[in-house]
């Protein structure tokens, strides 16, 4: 067995309150996101974070790929900024990194641990945490530094992986599963699957009430790492971003039309409905 720390009672999410944008607000008002990922053979799990960063309302988003033949923009969505993930400076940027990222994401993390203002680690720069131990000392630098917040993303498999345990004992007790990578990092963590767990170091975990099977399909992963980095860089804190990001992307899945199928690139480009309501 393993042992978790045991976190406080956890609450079910209400609504959170719809953003509303001060007119006169531009684009450096929502921030700049960086989407780091996109080794060669996995260029779409980058694009649909950068997406829906994009249509969750960032001001700009960057996406620095891995793969060194990337394509000069994206067809589909060129407001994206397709670059060489090395040129660019992530210092005043809100960094989702791990979308598609293969091994080559472990030659990259050192300088956006250091680097980037908040940061989200989805996929392989969770499984890069996981086998690298090195790597651990500079996102606890992080945690202490206070304006770097680091948000995590794991589904059960890739938790199991950061917590040297099965996946079965992840799903025994989420709640606690969640909490103690959360106090061991010092970051929030989102425990995916049904029954979303959002935990903190120093909070009560939350349990979010939205969603369904249908998001069960590869990608939409990808999207709510872009959806929290987007609210990251309008200057939500850690936890609320981390919060609002998987109520509306399950409150997306749970309105979404019967007879139409639900794709992580239809997902990415909808919008979110708590946006303007409920
Ligand atoms: N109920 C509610 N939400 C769900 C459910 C469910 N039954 N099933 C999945 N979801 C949500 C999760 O909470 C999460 O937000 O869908 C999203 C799935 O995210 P991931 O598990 O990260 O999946 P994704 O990365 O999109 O695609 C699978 O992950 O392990 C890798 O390489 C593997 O290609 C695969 C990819
Ligand atoms: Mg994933």
């Amino acid at each position: 067995g393993v042992e978790h720390a045991q976190p406080p009672t956890a609450w079910l999410a209400g609504a959170p309150q719809p953003a509303s944008r001060p007119h006169a607000s531009h684009k450096g008002s929502w921030g700049d996101v960086a989407v780091i990922g996109g080794a060669p053979g996995m260029g779409g799990a980058a694009l649909l974070a950068a997406t829906a960063a994009l249509h969750a309302g960032a001001g700009r988003v960057f996406v620095g790929l891995l793969d060194d033949a990337r394509p000069a923009y994206e067809a589909s969505q060129p407001e994206l900024m397709l670059r060489a993930w090395d040129s660019l400076d992530l210092a005043g940027m809100h960094v989702a990194c791990g979308c598609g990222g293969g091994q080559a994401v472990r030659d990259v993390l050192p300088r956006v641990l250091l680097q980037a203002r908040s940061l989200v680690l989805d996929a392989d720069a969770l499984n890069a945490l996981a086998a690298v131990a090195a790597l651990r000392p500079l996102l606890q630098a992080r945690a202490r530094h206070g304006e770097q917040a680091t948000v995590l993303t794991p589904h059960p498999l890739e938790a199991a992986r950061l917590l040297g345990c099965t996946v079965a004992e992840v799903q025994a007790d989420r709640l606690a599963a969640a909490y103690t990578l959360a106090v061991r990092h010092g970051c929030v963590v989102v425990l995916k699957g049904s029954g979303t767990v959002v935990a903190e170091p120093a909070g009560v975990p939350l349990i979010n009430p939205t969603g369904n099977a249908r998001l069960a399909s590869a990608g939409t992963g990808d999207v709510l790492a872009g959806l929290v980095a987007a609210r990251l860089a309008a200057g939500a804190a850690p936890f609320q971003a981390a919060a609002g990001a998987v109520f509306d992307h399950g409150l997306a899945a749970d309105r979404w039309p019967q007879g139409e199928p639900l794709v992580a690139s239809a997902l990415a480009g909808r919008g979110f409905w708590s946006r303007s309501g409920p």
